[in-house]
């Protein structure tokens, strides 16, 4: 795109044009309305970079890892509730509202809201006011929440085990279902045994991607560019028998 921050990596929706001046999107660092400048134009991921940078209030990561993640799960999924479990601050639940009208509503869910999650959708909901209303935050642990077959179940950077549980909720109610898994643990995550074989990270993955498909799961599997989150494989999967483009469901 022809907008944004300056950064040479191979970044895809958030590459900039490279500039002199490179931002590291790994960084943690809060975005500063003084960062503001860096994203430059009127292509969406400017104006959201400009946004999000006068809120003063989001790890830099967030930024590049949310968008990233929202781009491909819209580019393969529409329509039907989003649902955002152990969220945060909630972007990705708003980015998959503003790239794509195709879900009425979203759900952002975790279990300790950071206290900045409601004055950034505050921010988000004034630069794009179609967003009013439509995405709530909640604060509860995900087992609690109730989830329907219609629903887009999305969780990025889920630490360890609770990435299977999200899988698990999901399944349960057959529901599709992105995950951006991170923090693998090879005690409290399931390899399959092949970590023989491979890296356990990538067997804990490849045994997710494998226990969605035994419930009857079509699956799909992306990469986020390294250059953003080195925990960059997203898992996609949806009940096979429903279209890729489900965008009737809303
Ligand atoms: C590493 S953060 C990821 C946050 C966000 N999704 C992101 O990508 O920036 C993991 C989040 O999971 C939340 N969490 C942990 N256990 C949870 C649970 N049982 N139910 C809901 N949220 C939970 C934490 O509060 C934390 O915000």
């Amino acid at each position: 795109m022809g907008a944004a921050v300056g950064h040479t990596s191979g970044l895809s929706g958030s590459r900039a044009n490279v500039r002199a001046v490179v931002l590291d999107p790994r960084s943690r660092t809060r975005l500063k309305p003084a960062t503001a400048r860096f994203f430059v134009g009127e292509e969406l991921f400017a104006r959201l970079g400009r946004v999000v940078c006068a809120a003063d209030c989001l790890p830099r990561k967030e930024l590049f890892e949310s968008w990233e993640v929202a781009r491909r799960v819209r580019r393969r999924m529409r329509g039907g509730r989003v649902v955002d479990l152990a969220c945060g601050h909630g972007l990705v639940a708003h980015l998959l509202l503003l790239l794509d009208d195709s879900s009425p509503s979203a759900l952002a869910v975790d279990e300790r809201l950071p206290p900045s999650a409601a004055p950034l959708a505050a921010a988000l909901a004034r630069a794009w006011p179609r967003l009013a209303g439509r995405v709530e935050l909640r604060q509860a642990a995900l087992g609690g929440v109730a989830l329907g077959p219609g629903d887009l179940v999305v969780s990025t950077h889920a630490c360890g085990a609770l990435t299977d549980a999200v899988i698990a909720r999901a399944i349960a109610a057959r529901a599709r279902v992105c995950v951006l898994p991170c923090c693998h643990d090879v005690e409290t995550c399931d390899a399959g045994g092949l970590d023989g074989w491979m890296d356990p990270a990538l067997a804990i993955d490849a045994t997710r991607a494998r226990r969605l498909a035994d419930r009857g799961y079509r699956v799909t599997t992306a990469l986020v560019p390294e250059g953003i989150t080195p925990k960059n494989r997203l898992l996609l999967a949806e009940p096979a028998g429903e279209g890729l483009d489900a965008g009737a469901r809303a």
